[in-house]
């Protein structure tokens, strides 16, 4: 990198997209070669939803959620590992059956108002952050550095997201990973409280036809672009 590291220090980074798009993994990346935190904001939700199914709580009650999120701790590691009330769930959270609920979980207003709080004040504590999710560049990030936006086709996607379920030992087809990442677009896209949606600034990559390195060489060019306008 051709900048000095002092002036990457204080950078937010914003990386929206669907699920599949390659988010996570390019994030994780671009925050390792710039000594940034990375944060999986997805995570955050999907912890919340592990809590409310193992609770049983129907969600639209919204008292027995209120409470629940009040008595909820959540961290997430330096090493990705997310901790519920102390417990790590970084494996249980990335199971079918939280998949498929963790978007209508995200449409509750208490518990986007909840995980934005915390995700802002993570980023305000930390000196310089790369985010990845659905609402950072609109909603928890709206001053970012950089804002990303990563798209890929469905088809493309579901592929991914297949293989990497394989690789977990998670034996779904293809049409069934396939299904499951459209209504979940079709979820997070469509709902009232801050949808996922390309922020007015953001730069979109589609990352369909690309590598893994060449979307990251991407990224890390309008980085170094944006710090040497600062
Ligand atoms: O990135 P992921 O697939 O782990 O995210 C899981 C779900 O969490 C996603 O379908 C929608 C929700 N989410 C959100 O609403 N806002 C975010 N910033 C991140 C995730």
């Amino acid at each position: 990198m051709s900048f000095q590291s002092s002036n990457t220090r204080t950078l937010k980074i914003a990386i929206d997209g669907p699920a599949g798009a390659g988010k996570s993994t390019v994030a994780r990346e671009i925050a390792r070669r710039l000594n940034l935190k990375y944060l999986d904001t997805g995570a955050m939700y999907r912890a919340i939803t592990l809590k409310l199914y193992r609770a049983r709580i129907s969600l639209d009650d919204l008292e027995a959620i209120a409470e629940l999120l009040e008595n909820t701790a959540l961290d997430v590691t330096a090493d990705q590992r997310v901790l519920l009330d102390g417990e790590d769930v970084t494996a249980e959270i990335r199971k079918p059956y939280v998949n498929n609920l963790v978007s209508p979980v995200s449409t509750i207003p208490l518990v986007r108002r909840k995980l934005v709080q915390m995700q802002q004040a993570i980023a305000a504590r930390s000196r310089g952050i790369v985010m990845d999710g659905r609402d950072i560049g609109t909603r928890v990030l709206p001053d970012a550095d950089l804002k990303v936006y990563l798209d890929a086709t469905l088809a493309e996607r579901a592929r991914r997201r297949f293989k990497e379920q394989l690789e977990r030992n998670i034996h779904l087809t293809f049409e069934e990973v396939e299904a499951e990442l459209k209504e979940r677009d079709r979820i997070d896209s469509e709902r009232a409280d801050s949808p996922l949606t390309v922020a007015a600034d953001a730069c979109v990559i589609d990352t369909t036809d690309l590598t893994f390195e060449e979307v990251v060489a991407k990224i890390m060019s309008l980085i170094s672009g944006r710090v040497k306008q600062r």
